[in-house]
């Protein structure tokens, strides 16, 4: 059967100003990434996703965007994102690249254009309001990263405000204007046409605004994105003709939408009946505790309101969440929820270090940078045990993450079978071996409390994935005999499974009845 790439891919998210520097600048850039190609073909991943890398004035680290087709010259420039993608292309990685389309930075040209003149072209670009009669904003929305603040800016000059869901800095353009689309539409093309494979589209669901802009109830505030109201009949019309300019190139162009709503069923609304998303992000698992109950109902509500309508995706960790070995706790737990992440059905998406258990850096109060409290997950890669971990600098822009001087370092974990590292190479080449695990339906087994168990079927090829979240010795009955294929203590791979799924551990069965 002729499945797209992006069905049967692990999909590695890359976080550009912390993976690899080549200058000794202490910021990551696409260069080093390049020369760390090595690592991601040694694990296995399929793919890469680029968070943003595009000129920004940094407000937010790069997803405040001052020009969508250019490189912003901390990370190199345009020939070096070519030789990256060539390399990827060669290795056979698809290369997937972040697309920010609710807002730009107060510095691109079109805000510049949109500000200085209110009468201008390019206003009706961004949202502008007049003040309500007292003089206060035009509704209540609050801006994500400081909730205390409205999602407002008043502009001195003209007397209107501008709408901002994320800092001021980061005015929302107005996709009612269909020039907005337009443009918006030929970024797209330019990195179409330079080759990529395709698209994760940041807060996708905020493109869709409802057209009157109404207050929030008081009991959604104040949560973060309530301002983001859920209106498909505004926005499902928008991400269907991004589908048409996808479908309008060769290879199976992909996008990935952002879709910041806590909530599977609305989600699921954005696959659009085949029509929209290829593939949607759903966070809830990600925000589920480390508990079998919990993640068994998020299992469930993507089994019920995802698979009908689209393939599924499982994320556990990026950078702007806590690690998930953070979260969680412990390793042992890291290498286990690894069997959540890769034996689900679905795409995998792997933020990069979570293949060396990293856990987010201790951020000293002097040395706090982003605005939205996120440093933590975003600390540089270690890749290396002395010379600067690799990044030939003592101190990179953030601090290292824990135990880089104690052996936590991708060279160090390589040598080591043990390790996580190794464990996830183990657990990528069993997925990459088995179609089931790619590609296969999926039916829960019944386990006792405490774990869940999965049996994934494609044809012929079976496979069974099981993990014991509790911290005692569970018995399953399979009613089959099956081998061990990988386990994250490591122990036993190759032989007969005894029945007993030990405290916190995550296996892969083949039945061998
Ligand atoms: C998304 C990004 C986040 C960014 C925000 C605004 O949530 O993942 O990093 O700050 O959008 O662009």
């Amino acid at each position: 059967m002729n499945r797209p790439w992006w069905q049967g891919a692990v999909v590695y998210q890359i976080y550009p100003r912390s993976f690899a520097s080549s200058n000794g600048s202490g910021i990551g850039d696409l260069e080093g990434i390049r020369r760390r190609l090595d690592h991601l073909a040694w694990l296995g991943v399929d793919a890469i996703w680029l968070s943003p890398f595009y000129r920004s004035p940094m407000a937010d680290y790069g997803y405040d965007v001052s020009d969508f087709c250019d490189v912003d010259p901390m990370f190199g420039d345009l020939d070096a994102f070519d030789r990256l993608l060539s390399d990827c292309h060669e290795r056979g990685l698809k290369v997937v690249v972040d697309w920010v389309p609710n807002h730009t930075s107060d510095r691109h040209p079109w805000f510049e254009a949109a500000r200085s003149d209110r009468d201008g072209p390019k206003r009706s670009w961004y949202v502008w309001r007049d003040p309500n009669p007292d003089g206060s904003p035009p509704n209540n929305w609050v801006a994500s990263f400081d909730t205390t603040s409205p999602a407002w800016t008043l502009d001195e000059a003209s007397g209107q405000w501008y709408l901002h869901l994320f800092l001021p800095e980061q005015p929302d353009l107005n996709w009612d204007e269909p020039e907005v689309e337009a443009a918006m539409h030929d970024t797209l093309r330019f990195w179409l046409d330079r080759g990529v494979d395709g698209f994760r589209m940041d807060v996708l669901h905020a493109i869709g605004k409802h057209p009157d802009l109404p207050d929030d109830p008081p009991e959604y505030l104040p949560i973060p994105h309530s301002a983001l109201n859920h209106v498909p009949e505004v926005t499902l019309p928008r991400v269907r003709a991004l589908r048409r300019l996808l479908d309008g190139y060769d290879g199976d162009r992909m996008m990935i939408g952002e879709v910041y709503l806590l909530d599977t069923s609305m989600v699921a609304e954005y696959y659009a009946g085949g029509e929209g998303l290829h593939l949607s992000f759903n966070f809830p698992p990600l925000y589920a505790p480390w508990d079998a109950g919990a993640w068994r109902h998020r299992i469930d509500e993507v089994a019920t309101m995802i698979d009908p309508v689209g393939w599924p995706t499982w994320v556990l960790s990026n950078h702007d969440n806590p690690r998930h070995r953070t979260r969680y706790g412990s390793e042992a737990r890291a290498r286990a929820a690894a069997f959540l992440l890769l034996g689900l059905r679905g795409t995998p998406f792997l933020y990069a270090g979570e293949e060396l258990g990293l856990e987010d850096a201790e951020v000293p109060p002097d040395r706090v940078l982003d605005p939205g409290g996120r440093d933590g997950c975003r600390a540089p890669i270690p890749w290396t045990p002395v010379d600067g971990h690799g990044w030939a600098v003592e101190d990179a822009w953030l601090p290292w993450p824990p135990g880089a001087d104690r052996g936590v370092d991708a060279e160090t974990l390589r040598r080591d079978p043990d390790s996580i590292l190794a464990l996830y190479r183990r657990l990528l080449a069993a997925r990459r071996g088995s179609s089931a695990l790619r590609f296969g339906a999926q039916r829960l087994i019944d386990t006792p409390d405490g774990a869940l168990a999965w049996e994934r079927t494609d044809g012929d090829d079976r496979r069974i994935v099981a993990v014991n979240f509790s911290g005692r010795a569970v018995p399953v009955d399979l009613g089959e005999e099956a081998v061990v294929v990988v386990a994250s203590d490591g122990i036993d791979e190759g032989l007969p499974f005894d029945g007993v799924l030990r405290p916190e551990l995550g296996i892969v069965l083949r039945p061998s009845g």
